[in-house]
């Protein structure tokens, strides 16, 4: 595909363990409630009507990139579309959330319409991609993502979002086998999806685990890491034999700090963490291989500007400038001001 070059490279250049001019930055969730922009379209329309519109789901992709000086965009979609093209019912509902019809046994499984002909159920977020490539006109790269195996197979058993993920987790201890069986029906489904994503233009790929802080070392080794590593291995494979070379991948596994020697040598590029790893010790678990993404507190956007722009820099002087692509440690919260992420983004830019 043709796309306009890319004039701010920062973010791949971190990616890829190079030099770079200035730090690059872009925020978790940077596509949605905070901004009065995407809250006045969210009342037109439903979730996922957004996500399924490739106009739409471009425009809310790029309201950030117009309002800030950030160094990629991300494109908006959801995890959930992985279920819902499993054959799976989900809806977003307005405070609330998610809501899937879950699988409550392991004979459940056998319901899900596999294989997934991703172009077919997921051809909207490929279109939605070569559009906003098209619509940054080189601008700042693209992000492409996808939910991790045990991420999704936990909402598809507790049926949304839960404090404990204990009906999820039950099935690792009583199904083994069937949790196995559907981790594989999903692991392939995400590579599938993951290389779609990247032939329709999208120039690095995130793997949202955020559900990992349920398991512990244990649990995350079988469950978890396994499919972590072979959607890496797949996808860049996948990518080399569709033409799109070698794609940049994150791994972002939340509250996996107990993981961080493992996902530094799983085959990403890029490791995420979240604001609870110093960034210190993150280096030293993950010996300088990988390049580090992350880890302020999504809370200390709260902060009065001059306390905002000392955290960001005490951050930013704990994860050195190379092998660093700033952000914050989970998803932006949606009572934001989006002035405090202006604050955030200028700050991370100004550190020489
Ligand atoms: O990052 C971006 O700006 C791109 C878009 C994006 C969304 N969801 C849009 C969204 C991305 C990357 C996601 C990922 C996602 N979705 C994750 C992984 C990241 C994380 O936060 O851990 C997860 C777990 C989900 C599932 C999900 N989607 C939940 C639990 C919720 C409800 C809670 C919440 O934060 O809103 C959603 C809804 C959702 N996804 C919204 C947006 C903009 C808000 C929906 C609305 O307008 O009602």
């Amino acid at each position: 595909m043709n796309f306009p070059a890319l004039k701010n490279d920062r973010l791949l250049r971190a990616a890829r363990g190079e030099e770079v001019d200035k730090i690059p930055v872009w925020i978790m969730r940077q596509a949605g409630r905070y901004l009065p922009e995407f809250r006045d379209l969210r009342q037109k329309y439903d979730f996922f009507t957004m996500c399924q519109t490739p106009a739409l789901a471009a425009e809310v992709s790029i309201q950030p990139i117009q309002r800030f000086d950030l160094d990629a965009c991300i494109i908006f979609s959801d995890i959930l579309v992985i279920p819902q093209a499993l054959g799976v019912h989900v809806e977003m509902k307005p405070s609330v959330g998610p809501v899937l019809e879950p699988l409550v046994e392991p004979e459940d499984i056998t319901k899900l319409e596999v294989p997934v002909n991703v172009n077919e159920k997921l051809g909207y977020v490929a279109e939605a991609i070569t559009l906003t490539r098209h619509k940054l006109e080189g601008k700042v790269p693209l992000i492409g993502f996808s939910g991790a195996p045990w991420t999704l197979m936990a909402y598809m058993i507790e049926g949304g979002g839960s404090k404990t993920l204990s009906k999820a987790k039950a099935w690792l201890y009583k199904y083994p086998d069937a949790s196995k069986k559907l981790l594989t029906i999903l692991t392939d489904a995400v590579v599938d999806y993951m290389i779609m994503q990247a032939a329709a233009g999208a120039q690095l790929l995130q793997l949202f685990e955020s559900n990992a802080e349920y398991l512990g070392p244990d649990l995350f080794c079988k469950f978890a890491l396994p499919y972590i590593r072979d959607i890496c291995k797949r996808v860049k494979t996948g990518c080399a034999s569709v033409g799109v070379g070698n794609i940049p991948m994150t791994i972002f596994a939340k509250g996996a700090h107990y993981a961080l020697e493992e996902l530094s040598g799983s085959g990403y590029d890029v490791v995420g963490i979240d604001w609870t790893v110093d960034p210190t010790e993150a280096r030293n678990k993950t010996g300088g291989t990988v390049t580090l993404q992350g880890n302020l507190d999504p809370c200390a956007l709260y902060s009065p500007p001059e306390q905002l722009k000392r955290l960001a820099s005490e951050m930013v002087q704990k994860f050195g400038k190379t092998k660093y692509i700033a952000n914050l440690g989970h998803g932006i919260y949606p009572d934001v001001d989006p002035a405090h992420v202006k604050i955030l983004i200028d700050a991370i830019h100004d550190v020489k």
